[in-house]
C-alpha cells in the first residue's frame, strides 16, 4: 500500500490523539514511522496500526478506519491533478474513482491494489454498488464516500451490507436526501 496512505494515517493519529498515543501505538508494533509518500508498505502493518490504537483508544477499529477515510479523501483529491471539474456529484466521482482514478492509481505505481466496485444500479437518487477487496477496508471505503459527499456539498444516506464473512465484499447503498 502506497505510503500517502500510512503517512496521512499517521498525521491523523498524532493530531487526534497527540504525539504519546501516536508513539505508543508504534512502539508496540515495532514500527519506526518512517513512510515516504511515493514508497510500497504491507497495508497488514495499517490494520496492525488500527488495531492498537483502538486498544489504546477504546474506539472500535471500524470507527476508527472510518474517520480516517473521511480525512484522507481531500489528500487523495489534491493528489491527482486534473481531477477539478470532472465530476459535478459523488455518484459522478465514484464513478470515475473505478473507470479512471484507480486505473491511473494502477498505472502509477505496479504495485498499488485499490479496491474494485462493481455497479449495481444507478437512478439519480439512489447508487448500489459492490466494494471489492481483499483487503477488507469497507469502513475506510465508507468514510472515503462521507468525505467525497462532503466534498460535493451533498447529504448522502449511507447503507452497508456485508456480502461475505470477511468483509471482502460489501454492499453499499447511497441514497441522496
Ligand atoms: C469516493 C472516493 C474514493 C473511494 C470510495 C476510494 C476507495 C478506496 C479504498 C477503500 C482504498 C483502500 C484499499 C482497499 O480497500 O482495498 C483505496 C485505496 C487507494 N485509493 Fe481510493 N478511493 C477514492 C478516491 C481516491 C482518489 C481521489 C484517489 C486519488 C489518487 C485514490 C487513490 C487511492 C490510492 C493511491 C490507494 C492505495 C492503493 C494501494 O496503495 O494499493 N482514491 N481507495
Amino acid at each position: 500500500m502506497k505510503g500517502i496512505i500510512f503517512a496521512e494515517f499517521l498525521e491523523l493519529v498524532e493530531d487526534t490523539f497527540g504525539l504519546e498515543t501516536c508513539q505508543k501505538m508504534l512502539d508496540e508494533n515495532q514500527n519506526d514511522g518512517v513512510y515516504t509518500a511515493v514508497g510500497t508498505y504491507d497495508h497488514k502493518d495499517l490494520v496492525k496500526l488500527i488495531v492498537t490504537l483502538s486498544k489504546l483508544t477504546g474506539i472500535s477499529a471500524e470507527d476508527l478506519q472510518q474517520v480516517y477515510g473521511k480525512s484522507i479523501f481531500k489528500t487523495l483529491y489534491n493528489s491527482m491533478p486534473g481531477l477539478e471539474g470532472k465530476a459535478d456529484s459523488t455518484f459522478s466521482f465514484i464513478n470515475s474513482v473505478e473507470e479512471y482514478i484507480h486505473i491511473e492509481v494502477k498505472k502509477l505505481y505496479a504495485n498499488a491494489n485499490p479496491p474494485a466496485f462493481k455497479f449495481v444500479s444507478e437512478t439519480e437518487t439512489q447508487l448500489i454498488m459492490d466494494y471489492l477487496s481483499a483487503r477488507c477496508m469497507s469502513h475506510v471505503c465508507l468514510g472515503l464516500i462521507q468525505g467525497c459527499a462532503e466534498h460535493f456539498n451533498e447529504t448522502i444516506e449511507i447503507n452497508m451490507e456485508p456480502m461475505a464473512d470477511d468483509q471482502s465484499e460489501v454492499r453499499f447503498t447511497l441514497t441522496t436526501v
